[in-house]
C-alpha cells in the first residue's frame, strides 16, 4: 500500500518536493505520483528561476509541474513568493528605492498567485524571515523595505487567491528564541487582520534531532493562535562525528517517532523534502554532503522504501494510529 492509500480515508496530506529535472526520470515521478498526494515546489518558483529577468517571468518550468501533479491529483504548495537567497541579480545589486522595491515585489506576487489561482493551494509567502538569534532576518526585503514587508506580502498574496497563505521556517522546535519571535511575528500579523492562514514547519532534522514532546510544543503553541500547521521539508541526517552505529535503525526510529508526534499535534499534512536519497538536497547543499549522513529521505537511491517507510507505514498502518487519525477527522468534522 502506497503513502497516499494509507492516508486516503483521512484528511491528512503526505507530500513531497520536487524540481523539473526530476521528472525526467522514470522511477522518480513513478514513486512521486503514487506515493504522495500533494507536490511542493522545490527550485521552479523561486524568484531568480521564475523571474530571472525584470521585465521576464519563466513559467514554463511550473507549468510543467503543476501538469504532473494534476495528472496524479496532487495538490500544490508554491514555494515561496519571499525568501533572502535564490534571488536573481537583478534583483539584489540594485539600490532600490523603497516605493520602486515595493512595487516589484507586488507585482512579482500578484503575477504569480494569479495565474497559479485555480491550481495552488497553498503558499509559503515569506520563508525564513527570522533568524536563529531570534531577531528578524537583516534581509535585502528588510533592509530596503523595513518591517513591514511581511505583511504587505501576505495582504498582496490574497488580493489574487483564494490558497492558504503560509509563514514557513526551520528550528522552530527547538530554537526557543526563534519559536517565541516567529510567535511574535505571527501573533502581530493576525492582531492587525494580515491574512495569515498557517505555519510551515520545515522540520529538517539534520544534526539536530527535536523530541517529541519539542515538536508537539511548537505545533500546539502555533495552533492556539489559530493557525493551520504543516509539515513542510522533513529530511533526517546525522553529523558524520555522531553517525549513529546502526544508521538506518536509528533513523527509522526517528523518523516514526517524529512522524507520529506530529500526527498526535494534529499537524495538517507533512511533506518530505524529496523522493530518493540520491536527489535530496542534503548531498549537494553547500558543506552538507561533506558534513551528514547522505541517506535523509523514504526512499533510496534505487528507489526502494528504506527503513525509515517501512517504519512509517507499519506505524500509520496500526490500529492506534488510525484511531488518532479518525480522532482527528471527527475533531475536524465535528468543528
Ligand atoms: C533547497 C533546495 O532543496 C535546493 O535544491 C536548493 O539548491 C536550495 O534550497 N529551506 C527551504 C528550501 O525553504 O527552499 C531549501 O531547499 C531548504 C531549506
Amino acid at each position: 500500500m502506497s503513502l497516499r492509500d494509507l492516508t486516503a480515508s483521512t484528511e491528512l496530506e503526505i507530500g513531497a518536493c520536487a524540481s523539473l529535472e526530476n521528472l525526467e526520470n522514470d522511477r522518480f515521478t513513478e514513486l512521486l505520483g503514487n506515493e504522495f498526494n500533494r507536490l511542493a515546489l522545490e527550485n521552479d518558483l523561486i524568484w531568480k528561476v521564475v523571474h530571472p529577468e525584470r521585465e521576464t517571468f519563466a513559467f514554463k518550468r511550473v507549468d510543467k509541474l503543476v501538469d504532473f501533479a494534476e495528472r496524479h491529483e496532487m495538490a500544490i504548495t508554491g514555494h515561496a513568493l519571499v525568501w533572502h537567497i535564490e534571488n536573481p541579480n537583478w534583483l539584489v545589486k540594485e539600490d532600490w528605492r523603497a516605493v520602486e522595491l515595493a512595487d516589484v515585489l507586488r507585482s512579482h506576487i500578484h503575477t504569480i498567485t494569479e495565474r497559479y489561482a485555480d491550481c495552488i493551494d497553498t503558499w509559503d509567502v515569506v520563508n525564513e524571515a527570522v533568524d536563529d538569534t531570534g531577531e528578524l532576518r537583516e534581509t535585502f526585503w528588510l533592509e530596503h523595505l523595513g518591517e513591514n514587508y511581511i505583511d504587505d506580502a501576505f495582504y498582496w498574496a490574497s488580493e489574487h487567491t483564494d490558497a492558504d497563505l503560509y509563514y514557513n521556517d526551520y528550528g522552530l522546535p527547538y530554537n526557543e528564541a526563534k519559536q517565541d519571535r516567529v510567535y511574535d511575528l505571527l501573533k502581530d500579523l493576525l492582531d492587525h487582520g494580515i491574512p495569515v492562514d498557517g505555519i510551515g514547519i520545515q522540520m529538517h532534522c539534520v544534526g539536530v534531532h527535536p523530541t517529541p514532546e519539542q515538536i508537539q510544543a511548537s505545533i500546539h503553541r502555533f495552533q492556539e493562535l489559530g493557525l493551520d500547521v504543516r509539515v513542510t521539508e522533513l529530511d533526517v541526517a546525522y553529523h558524520n562525528d555522531k553517525r549513529p552505529n546502526e544508521l538506518k535503525t536509528a533513523q527509522a526510529a526517528y523518523y516514526q517517532q517524529t512522524v507520529s508526534a506530529c500526527l498526535e499535534a494534529g499537524v495538517e499534512g507533512i511533506t518530505v523534502w524529496g523522493v530518493t536519497d540520491d536527489q535530496s538536497w542534503i548531498t549537494s547543499w553547500r558543506e552538507y554532503p561533506d558534513t551528514y549522513t547522505q541517506q535523509p529521505l523514504l526512499f533510496d537511491d534505487e528507489g526502494r522504501k528504506s527503513n525509515r517507510m517501512r517504519l512509517w507505514h507499519q506505524y500509520s498502518a496500526n490500529t492506534e494510529m488510525r484511531d488518532q487519525l479518525l480522532f482527528r477527522i471527527y475533531s475536524i468534522s465535528s468543528s
